[in-house]
């Protein structure tokens, strides 16, 4: 039975379409199936499918042990459709704080996460797996869609200083009482925002000391450095629930290293987040009269030279888009060795910039996707 590849692909578990989740008990058993047909994966014995069987019955419930545990977190990154770094799946660090009682403890937590992952620029994949759910599906929650992110303070209607995707949740916090700092700028990090089951969240101080931000400068073109743009060095995305076995951990931080279009073609470039193209091309002296002239385009990509360029003088971890792409054909290829079919989703992991330029372009993906695996949830606010 070891690592029959027929195995493998049966028994995985569905999420896609599923209107109500399965019984736990038939979660945790394909679980552990799935183990015993992964090599390299912990080799659950016939007394703990036992065990675990017993205690929910008993108890409503089970707990994964450490090496399950940091498997299935494995499992979920590999599982994720949207991610384009999956090549890295199995190099992922798994920290164990199912033991944070208290709001300061998962606080606590976080911060280690960010000193941890950042490592000083040689960034580390990451995950810190919080306390689960309980048996009414109610679990410790983080607020923030990532641990350092930028304010985005509403100066009128229109119009937003930061980034305009945390206006809302900027607003959250000022609401719990958060006093930014005297002088507000674009790039003012968040505070964070955490909450126990059935209580209020609390407001805990912006993760200054243990968040790395990188200075953007183009290697070519100084026009671009006055405008003093900045970007953290680590993305720790940490409003998902992270679902193995059929438990649900509603507080599960996780964090790869950047794709330089995350920052130089989307959060800098799209209209409704920082939308630096303009400025940056009347500083680059680009014929914006009429977009036949190709001006976002050219700006487009010197902004991504110059994040490219910045991590790289900081000497922090980032990936191009080329490289990327060229890893997760490698990852598909890889999987096919292993008789495991990839899932994906293709507008998530072709790159926003020279998209045809990619060796995934002309591919297809299924986007149905299977436990383990990180799920959106409500928002709180
Ligand atoms: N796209 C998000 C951002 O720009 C980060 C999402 C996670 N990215 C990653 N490379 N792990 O902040």
């Amino acid at each position: 039975m070891a690592s029959c590849p027929f195995l493998a692909v049966s028994e995985r578990l569905r999420l896609t379409g599923r209107k109500k989740p399965l019984p736990l008990a038939q979660s945790a058993n394909a679980f552990l199936r799935l183990l015993q047909s992964e090599k390299g994966a912990p080799t659950p014995s016939q007394s703990r499918f036992r065990q675990v069987s017993q205690s929910i019955q008993k108890t409503g419930t089970y707990s994964l042990t450490l090496p399950e545990l940091s498997y299935g977190c494995r499992l979920a990154w590999r599982n994720s459709v949207r991610c384009v770094g999956r090549f890295f799946w199995s190099k992922l660090d798994v920290l164990d704080a199912r033991d944070a009682r208290t709001e300061e403890e998962i606080y606590q937590g976080c911060l280690h996460h960010l000193r941890h992952a950042t490592h000083h620029g040689e960034i580390r994949s990451t995950l810190t797996v919080f306390p689960p759910s309980d048996s009414r599906g109610r679990g410790p929650r983080i607020w923030n869609y990532q641990l350092s992110r930028y304010a985005g303070y509403r100066i009128n209607k229109k119009q937003v200083l930061g980034d305009p995707a945390e206006a809302e949740f900027t607003d959250l916090c000022l609401h719990l009482g958060w006093k930014p700092p005297k002088k507000r700028t674009p790039f003012d990090l968040l505070p964070i925002v955490i909450s126990l089951p059935g209580k209020k969240p609390r407001l805990f101080p912006p993760p200054k000391k243990v968040t790395l931000e990188v200075p953007i400068q183009h290697p070519a073109s100084p026009c671009l450095n006055s405008l003093h743009l900045r970007w953290v060095a680590l993305p720790v995305v940490s409003n998902m629930r992270l679902e193995i076995g059929g438990i649900s951990f509603p507080a599960a931080p996780f964090s790869g290293w950047y794709m330089e279009t995350e920052i130089g073609a989307r959060n800098f470039a799209d209209e409704n987040r920082y939308n630096l193209l303009p400025e940056v091309a009347r500083r680059l002296r680009l014929d914006t009269s009429r977009p036949s002239t190709l001006w976002k385009d050219q700006a487009l990509v010197e902004l991504n030279r110059a994040v490219l360029h910045s991590f790289n003088l900081a000497k922090v971890r980032i990936i191009d888009h080329h490289s990327a792409t060229a890893s997760h054909l490698r990852f598909e290829q890889e999987e096919a060795k292993a008789g495991r079919p990839v899932q994906g989703r293709w507008d998530w992991l072709i790159p926003p910039l020279s998209g045809s330029l990619t060796r995934l372009w002309n591919r297809s993906y299924d986007p149905t996707e299977y436990s383990p695996n990180f799920l959106p949830q409500k928002r709180l606010y």
